[in-house]
């Protein structure tokens, strides 16, 4: 069949405008599939929790996630205090640990990385419990009425205090502090301008926990920049808050160590417990 100019044209402009509705098409379904996919694994507390459980020895999974559930299953999603989850740190408490109780804030990737090189040092996410439920994401909250974990329309982290993620942080935290003895170190962030915020799980509850004589000092270890002409340094105001809420007879030291020597002791761990800086 002859087809004029016009013709030509016009059947382009249809097979552009089938092919530009067929492309937007797809990309809608592959964001919606994308969507389900990523909410079907953020949903998933269970199999996490059991997975992440199973990695160390000596814990009754089982009896944990029970113990676990029962802090929030029939409560409603705001109404969960921290103390709900006093029965799943009765059943894996934390031990005792002298000089080696890592606290942090705002410095999460390069702690963990340190402590899992460095087994000097232990933080909070590499007890069990920190451990299993530390996974970006995850949420989980109950109902009035109902024993299953939910996982969808829970609450954010700033909606209540008392939701079922924050409180369990609280509670894990103050376990946590409360096991600390001999000199506890904590890692912050000197490239911002305040290191410790008001609001910081660290000010809340850990500092406030940490008790004599059982703590003999509390060593800042704040991580700075070579030459850089931001950020913040020992006599930051927001460190003096720190000692304030620290118990008197604790002693407090500050250190501020370029981060580039904390990488060094990461690349090249030593045998031995000497520190880092
Ligand atoms: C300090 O905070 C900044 C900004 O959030 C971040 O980019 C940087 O990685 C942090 N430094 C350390 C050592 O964690
Ligand atoms: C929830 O579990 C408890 C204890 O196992 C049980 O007594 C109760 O009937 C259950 N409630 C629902 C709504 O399933
Ligand atoms: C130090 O701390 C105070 C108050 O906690 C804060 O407002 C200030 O900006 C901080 N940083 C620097 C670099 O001075």
């Amino acid at each position: 069949m002859d087809c004029g100019e016009s013709c030509v044209r016009q059947k382009k402009r249809r097979c552009c405008l089938i092919f530009c509705v067929a492309s937007v098409l797809l990309v809608v379904v592959l964001a919606v599939v994308w969507t389900l996919v990523l909410r079907q694994e953020k949903g998933q507390v269970q199999p996490v929790f059991f997975a992440r459980c199973k990695t160390f020895t000596g814990y009754d999974c089982q009896a944990l996630w029970d113990a676990f559930q029962k802090a929030y299953v029939q409560r409603d999603h705001c109404d969960v205090p921290m103390e709900a989850y006093d029965p799943l740190i009765a059943a894996a408490p934390v031990e005792p640990a002298c000089n080696t109780v890592m606290l942090w804030s705002k410095t999460k990737d390069l702690v963990h990385k340190f402590t899992e090189k460095n087994k000097c040092f232990v933080t909070l996410e590499d007890t069990v419990l920190g451990f299993v439920l530390n996974v970006n994401g995850l949420t989980w909250c109950g109902k009035k009425g109902s024993n299953k974990t939910f996982t969808v329309g829970c609450p954010k982290w700033t909606d209540c205090d008392n939701n079922p993620v924050r409180s369990f942080w609280n509670r894990a935290s103050a376990a946590f502090a409360d096991a600390a003895c001999g000199d506890v170190t904590v890692m912050l962030n000197g490239s911002i301008d305040v290191p410790v915020t008001p609001d910081s799980t660290l000010r809340r509850i850990e500092v406030k926990r940490l008790s004599p004589p059982r703590v003999k000092s509390l060593t800042v270890i704040l991580v700075i920049q070579e030459n850089s002409s931001t950020g913040t340094n020992c006599a930051n105001a927001s460190l003096k808050d720190v000692r304030k809420d620290l118990d008197r007879r604790i002693k407090y030291k500050c250190k501020e160590v370029i981060e580039s020597q904390i990488q060094e002791c990461i690349d090249s761990p030593r045998n031995s417990c000497g520190p880092c800086w």
